[in-house]
């Protein structure tokens, strides 16, 4: 791969302004300055240095956010805020795209990556990757609502959901749900099915991977190694 291309994929500015990084003389192969931007590089084995400090070569992205409401879960939107426009310039050089949707009122864990084939991995029904989410409806919620959920909801569509896990939460009109798939606004559709309103939804976990308590609405960070490889072989 070429040095220009190299630098400019791992975020340190565009072609153009690697090329004056070029020039300046910051750029190290292997300890050895270089300067042509058509330099070769070899991903596996060469060290390369910007300024002194080891560039680490990746293609790609994997990022956790605790999605607030108000914000639209696509790469662009004419009228709201999407998730990529809350990323800093560092990662939305990577071109992530969010794996899955949210609602715009929806909050909680949100997975942004550029990696399409892990991606599609998650999104696939066949897959039947959980996702669990925190609840609030305008009733109290029933045993009823439990064993409807466990046996499949028909949706407004003639939809039938695949079979769901509901927890219900000492306050009687909270809980955890747990779905298989992720038909459009399936948790609103499947409570108005059961005869109540969902007013408040919050993702907490996804592929048995749970939403960092530490993340304020808004704010993102990095997967672990160990929260990248459970995903990866889930
Ligand atoms: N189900 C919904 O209704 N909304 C979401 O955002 C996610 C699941």
């Amino acid at each position: 791969m070429r040095i220009d291309k190299f630098i400019s994929n791992t975020g340190f500015g565009s072609r153009k302004e690697v090329k004056s990084l070029l020039k300046a003389g910051a750029v190290k192969i292997n300890d050895i300055t270089v300067k042509s931007p058509q330099t070769h590089v070899d991903i596996e084995k060469d060290v390369v240095t910007l300024y002194g400090e080891e560039i680490i070569y990746r293609e790609y992205i994997y990022l956790m956010m605790n999605k607030p409401p108000g914000v639209i879960s696509a790469t662009e939107d004419k009228y709201d805020e999407t998730v990529i426009d809350l990323l800093d310039e560092e990662f939305q050089h990577f071109e992530p795209f969010p794996v899955g949707r949210l609602d715009k009122d929806t909050e909680g864990l949100l997975l942004l990556t550029n990696d399409g084939q892990l991606a599609h991995k998650l999104l696939s029904p066949k897959k039947k990757v959980p996702k669990k989410y925190f609840v609030r409806i305008n009733t109290l919620m029933t045993n009823e609502m439990v064993t409807e959920v466990q046996r499949g909801i028909e949706l407004d569509d003639g939809y039938l959901t695949m079979p769901g896990d509901l927890e219900i939460l000492e306050s009687g009109n909270e809980g955890f749900i747990t779905i298989m798939e992720g038909k459009f606004h399936q948790i609103k559709r499947m409570f108005i099915a059961l005869g109540s309103k969902v007013t408040y939804l919050k993702r907490v976990e996804m592929a048995g991977m749970k939403l960092d308590e530490n993340l304020e609405l808004g704010e993102y960070r990095e997967l672990t190694e160990d929260e990248l490889e459970y995903i990866r072989t889930t």
